[in-house]
């Protein structure tokens, strides 16, 4: 896709990844549409002079900020649309309140659904046009101390792959990332203590964004972030058991983390 023709829908866009993003598609010529819960937030996000810009604050857990942000992105005449909004969920599933499942569920899974389903319409008008799912590793290796995040993320995938296969005779693209994890606010203090006792690799914000417009730029239909993790995304297909065993060896780690994450935010 030529970007610096697109009109492009930036969910998040006030986070870590989405202001980094943000700027690499506007310096690409992109125009940008760019949303998130706090209006104030949004507006501190830093552009390069001369980018068009626009700014909707909505909460895409709910249906109005839904039908706010796609009457917006309708007005905008959107061609791309990057679901990147997300929330964390760091913790011990048997700890975690129904409410934060379905908060993590609706975030991270419903919302990209509903977001997507209310703009294919007018994705399907333009001569070119995509949907690009930020997703997760946690999505092909799902983790112990993620596992509503880890099952919102595969659902992510799989709605991507699925989708694709039902708008292959379409104008529209579908692409799916998974990043490892990324140096943002989105982990707790407790989930980032686990990276570093697991010597977990951790990108820069501005490397995975740059990954995330390569792949939309180039069409390219899946894109996983890191090497070791794309290796275990495949054994993970392939033998779950034997990535079963390896996180066995972690589990009391991961355990000690995800109970002080516990401690610090119940
Ligand atoms: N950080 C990681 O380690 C990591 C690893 C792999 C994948 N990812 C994925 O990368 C994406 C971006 O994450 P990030 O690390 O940049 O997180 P972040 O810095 O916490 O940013 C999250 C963004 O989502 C917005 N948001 C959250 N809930 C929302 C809601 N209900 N409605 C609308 N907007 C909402 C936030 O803005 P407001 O709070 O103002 O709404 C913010 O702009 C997520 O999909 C995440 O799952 C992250």
């Amino acid at each position: 896709m030529r970007l610096s023709e697109a009109r492009v829908v930036l969910t998040g866009a006030s986070g870590g990844l989405g202001s980094a993003l943000a700027r690499q598609l506007a310096e690409a010529g992109a125009s940008l549409l760019l949303t998130g819960r706090d209006a104030g937030r949004l507006a501190t996000v830093a552009l390069p002079a001369g980018c068009e810009v626009r700014r909707v604050a909505a909460d895409l857990t709910s249906e109005e900020g839904i039908a706010a942000l796609a009457q917006a992105a309708r007005d905008f005449g959107a061609d791309v649309l990057i679901n990147n909004a997300g929330t964390g969920g760091f913790g011990l599933f048997e700890n975690q309140a129904p409410k934060t499942v379905a908060h993590i569920l609706a975030t991270d899974l419903a919302a990209p659904l509903r977001l997507t389903h209310a703009l294919l319409p007018v994705l399907r008008d333009r001569p070119a046009a995509a949907v690009v799912n930020i997703g997760s590793a946690f999505g092909s290796i799902p983790f112990a101390g993620f596992a509503a995040y880890s099952a919102a993320k595969a659902g992510l995938r799989a709605f991507s792959q699925a989708l694709r296969r039902e708008l292959a005779d379409s104008p529209v693209r579908v692409i799916h990332v998974a990043p490892r994890a990324i140096d943002t606010a989105l982990d707790p203090p407790a989930a980032r203590a686990l990276n570093a006792a697991l010597s977990n690799a951790c990108d820069r914000p501005e490397v995975v964004a740059a990954h995330v417009v390569d792949a939309l730029r180039r069409g390219v239909a899946e894109r996983h972030i890191g090497f070791p993790e794309r290796l275990f995304a495949r054994l993970n297909g392939l033998a779950p058991e034997l990535v079963d065993r390896g996180l066995r060896g972690k589990l009391g780690v991961i355990k000690q983390h995800a109970t002080a994450q516990h401690t610090e935010s119940p």
